[in-house]
C-alpha cells in the first residue's frame, strides 16, 4: 500500500487534525512534513481535547509511528514541553522518530520574526510569532542549524556563531534589541541533546523501507494551500510547502509512492493573519460561523476571519496538489441559516473568473459570484451516513462536490472522532 497525503485546502484550521485521527486505526506511519510550532491541530477524542503543534496528530494513535520529517522546523524547547504534556495524560511518545536533517528555530529566530512584524506595521504577514519564517530563511539560506549539529558541540559553536554574525549586527543597530550571544544558543541546545538522542533517526530510510513492507504511510500537511509559499496568497503565507509536493521533499518518499492526496476542506471559510479573502464576511454571519464554529487560533488565541465557502479556492487546491478525494468538514456549523451563499466564481474588474487568479492585485480586487442553497435546521451530529443528512445538506455538499473538482469521500458533522459519515474508505 502506497503512501497518502492529507492536506489543508483553504487557509488552514480545516480540521486537519481531526482527519488524521480518524485514520490513525489504519494507517503504520503519521508523518509531519513541513512547518512548525505554528500549526495547532485539534484532536478529540470522547472527552479527551488535544492541541497539537509540532507533534503528528498520529501521536495519539497507539499503533502508529509518528515521524517528524526533514522539511519541519523544530522548536526543541516547545517540542519536549509537548512531549511532557502528552505523557502526563498517559500518552506514550516513545515511538516518535525525528530527522536529523530537520531544522531548529533558536531564540533568534523567534525575536526576529517578531521584530520584522513590528517594523512592517500595517503590513505585516500576521505570523504566529514562532520564528517559522526566519528558520526557514536560514535553511534556505545555508546558516540553518539542524537537529544533528546539537550532537556535536564544535559544529554547533561554529555554525551559531556564523548565523548570529550578521543577526546581532542587525538586532543591534537597525531594531534596537541586544545581541544575543552565541554561547548562550550553544549551551541550550547542547542541553537538548540526550533527550532529542532517543527519537533520531534516518527517517527517509525509514519510511522507505516502511513502504516496501507494504506499510501505510499518511503524510500530514502543517498547513493549508493557501498558506504555501509558492502557492498561496503570497507575501502572506507561511515559509513552506504545505502542498502536496511539499510532502515529498519534506519526508524524502517519491511522487511514485504517493497514490491518494486527501484535501480538507472546511464547509466555510476562515483564515488567520493578514491577506486577502474574498469571502469574507464583517458582518452578523461573519461572526455566527465564528462563534457556532468555535474558530479561534489553536496557536495563538486569535479569532479567526470568517466567510462562505469558496469554490474558486477549492478547485485550485484540486489543481495545485492533484486532490484525488475531499474531507469536507464541519457541515454541522451551517445548521441554522436559512439561505447558504458558496461563491462559485469571482468577479473581476467586471469580467466573470472561475479560476484563481494568478496575479496577486486581481485576487485583491475579486468580488465573490455567489450563488444562494437552501438551508436546514436538523442537527446533523447523529448522522452516520449519507443518506442521514437532511435533503438540503445533501444537495449543498453534492454542489460544492461538483465545483470542487474531487470527490467528497467523508463529511465532519462534528469535532468527535467518530462525528463522521465516511462515504468513500481512504485506506
Ligand atoms: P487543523 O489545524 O486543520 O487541524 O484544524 P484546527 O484544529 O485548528 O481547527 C478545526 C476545529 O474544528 C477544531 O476545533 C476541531 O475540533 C473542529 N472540527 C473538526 N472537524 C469538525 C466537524 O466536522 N464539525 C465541528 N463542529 N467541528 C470540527
Ligand atoms: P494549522 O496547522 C492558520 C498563518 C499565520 C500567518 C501566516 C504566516 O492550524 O492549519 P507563520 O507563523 O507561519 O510565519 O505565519 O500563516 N498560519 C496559519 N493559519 N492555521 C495554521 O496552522 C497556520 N500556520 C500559520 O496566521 O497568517
Ligand atoms: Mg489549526
Amino acid at each position: 500500500m502506497p503512501a497518502l497525503v492529507l492536506v489543508g485546502a483553504q487557509w488552514g484550521d480545516e480540521g486537519k487534525g481531526k482527519a488524521t485521527d480518524l485514520l490513525g486505526g489504519s494507517v503504520d506511519y503519521v508523518v509531519r512534513y513541513q512547518g512548525g510550532n505554528n500549526a495547532g491541530h485539534t484532536v478529540v477524542i470522547g472527552d479527551q481535547k488535544y492541541a497539537l503543534h509540532l507533534l503528528p496528530s498520529g501521536i495519539l494513535s497507539p499503533n502508529v509511528v509518528p515521524v517528524i520529517g526533514n522539511g519541519v522546523v523544530i522548536d526543541p524547547g516547545v517540542l519536549l514541553s509537548e512531549l511532557a504534556g502528552l505523557n502526563e495524560r498517559g500518552i506514550d511518545t516513545s515511538k516518535l522518530l525525528i530527522s536529523g536533517n530537520a531544522h531548529l528555530i533558536t531564540p533568534y529566530h523567534r525575536t526576529l520574526d517578531k521584530v520584522v512584524e513590528r517594523f512592517l506595521g500595517k503590513r505585516k504577514i500576521g505570523t504566529t510569532g514562532r520564528g517559522i519564517g526566519p528558520t526557514y530563511a536560514d535553511k534556505i539560506n545555508r546558516v540553518g542549524i539542524r537537529v544533528q549539529d546539537i550532537f556535536d558541540e564544535s559544529i554547533l559553536q561554529q555554525k551559531v556563531e556564523a548565523a548570529l554574525q550578521d543577526k546581532n549586527q542587525l538586532l543591534v543597530k537597525l531594531y534596537n534589541r541586544r545581541a544575543i550571544p552565541a554561547e548562550l544558543v550553544v549551551e541550550e541546545y547542547l542541553g537538548y541533546a540526550d533527550k532529542l538522542r532517543p527519537f533520531l533517526a534516518d527517517t527517509t530510510l525509514v519510511l522507505d523501507e516502511a513502504l516496501k513492507a507494504n506499510k501505510v504511510v499518511l503524510l500530514e500537511g502543517g498547513q493549508g494551500t493557501l498558506l504555501d509559499v509558492d502557492h498561496g496568497t503570497y507575501p502572506f503565507v507561511t515559509s513552506s510547502n504545505p502542498t502536496a509536493g511539499g510532502a515529498c521533499t519534506g519526508a524524502g518518499i517519491g511522487p511514485t509512492k504517493i497514490d491518494r492526496v486527501i484535501g480538507i476542506l472546511k464547509a466555510y471559510t476562515t483564515r488567520v493573519g493578514s491577506g486577502p479573502f474574498p469571502t469574507e464576511l464583517l458582518d452578523a454571519d461573519g461572526e455566527a460561523l465564528r462563534r457556532i464554529g468555535g474558530e479561534r487560533g489553536v496557536t495563538t488565541g486569535r479569532d479567526r476571519r470568517c466567510g462562505w465557502f469558496d469554490a474558486v479556492i477549492a478547485r485550485y487546491a484540486t489543481r495545485v496538489n492533484g486532490l484525488t478525494d475531499f474531507f469536507l468538514t464541519k457541515l454541522d456549523v451551517l445548521t441554522g441559516w436559512e439561505q447558504i451563499p458558496v461563491c462559485v466564481a469571482y468577479e473581476i474588474d467586471g469580467k466573470r473568473v472561475e479560476e484563481l487568479p494568478y496575479n496577486q492585485s486581481d485576487f485583491h480586487h475579486a468580488k465573490p459570484i455567489y450563488e444562494n442553497f437552501p438551508g436546514w435546521t436538523e442537527d446533523l451530529s447523529k448522522a452516520q451516513s449519507f443518506s442521514d443528512l437532511p435533503k438540503n445538506a445533501q444537495a449543498y455538499v453534492k454542489a460544492l462536490e461538483e465545483m470542487s473538482g474531487a470527490p467528497i469521500s467523508a463529511i465532519g458533522v462534528g469535532p468527535g472522532r467518530y462525528e463522521t459519515i465516511q462515504i468513500n474508505s481512504f485506506v
